[in-house]
């Protein structure tokens, strides 16, 4: 399968943020993650829409909208017309996921279901199918640059298992604490989406060149 790097602008400096973007992109990074909070489902806010909208017109990357929002039904069409390509929901705040990842798809993105790292893998056994990636949770959602959770490694192994079994090839994408340490751990467990934030961004080019060494 085919390594994705998804740098998470959250750490990243926004008084300069389309330098920035443009660092990653000439490093190779395919994804721009972009973490969505409300401080609702998650303690803190971040950003929406109009940040998405204004850096969609300075690079053609695919845009990896991760939603830590409550009830992300109520968004969803925003969101793509902002400019997501992959949106991703978690199973949490989900009261009817297998509608909401169906809404998204009908949208034309790819959907995404994220598990925190407290929540278990049958959550989502049968929507499987219906997932285009699927997100582990490395940290409890809400903040960047904490530490990685290690039993976290055995629920990708687990779920590219779950996934084999099926016969599907689905991205599975792992987001908190990655660092240039432990990244090889993640990939050979089975993910093959990396998210990092606070190891990309700062001295962003050169921390985005080694993170793609290791995924080539
Ligand atoms: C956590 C966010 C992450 C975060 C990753 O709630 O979903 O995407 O920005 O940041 P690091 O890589 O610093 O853990
Ligand atoms: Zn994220």
């Amino acid at each position: 399968m085919k390594n994705i790097l998804a740098p998470s602008i959250l750490a990243s400096d926004f008084t300069k943020l389309g330098e920035e973007l443009a660092a990653i992109d000439r490093a190779g990074a395919e994804y721009v993650h972009i973490d969505v909070m409300d401080g609702s489902f998650v303690p803190s806010i971040s950003y929406g829409m109009p940040v998405i909208k204004s850096i969609r017109k300075v690079t053609n990357r695919v845009f990896d909208v991760h939603l830590m929002i409550a009830a992300p039904d109520r968004y969803l069409k925003d969101f793509k017309d902002s400019g997501a390509d992959i949106i991703t929901v978690h199973a949490e705040a989900c009261t009817h996921l297998d509608r909401t990842l169906q809404a998204i798809k009908d949208l034309g993105c790819k959907a995404a279901v994220a598990l925190n790292p407290a929540t278990p893998l049958c959550s989502i056994e049968y929507v499987l199918e219906k997932c285009d990636m699927i997100l582990i949770m490395s940290v409890n959602p809400g903040f960047g640059g904490q530490k990685y959770i290690s039993y976290c490694t055995d629920k990708i192994k687990k779920l590219r298992a779950m996934l084999n079994e099926r016969g599907l090839d689905t991205d599975i994408e792992v987001d908190g604490g990655i660092t240039l340490d432990n990244v090889k751990e993640i990939l050979d467990a089975g993910a093959n989406v990396i998210v990092a934030g606070s190891a990309i961004f700062k001295d962003t080019k050169a921390n985005t060149e080694k993170f793609m060494e290791i995924l080539a």
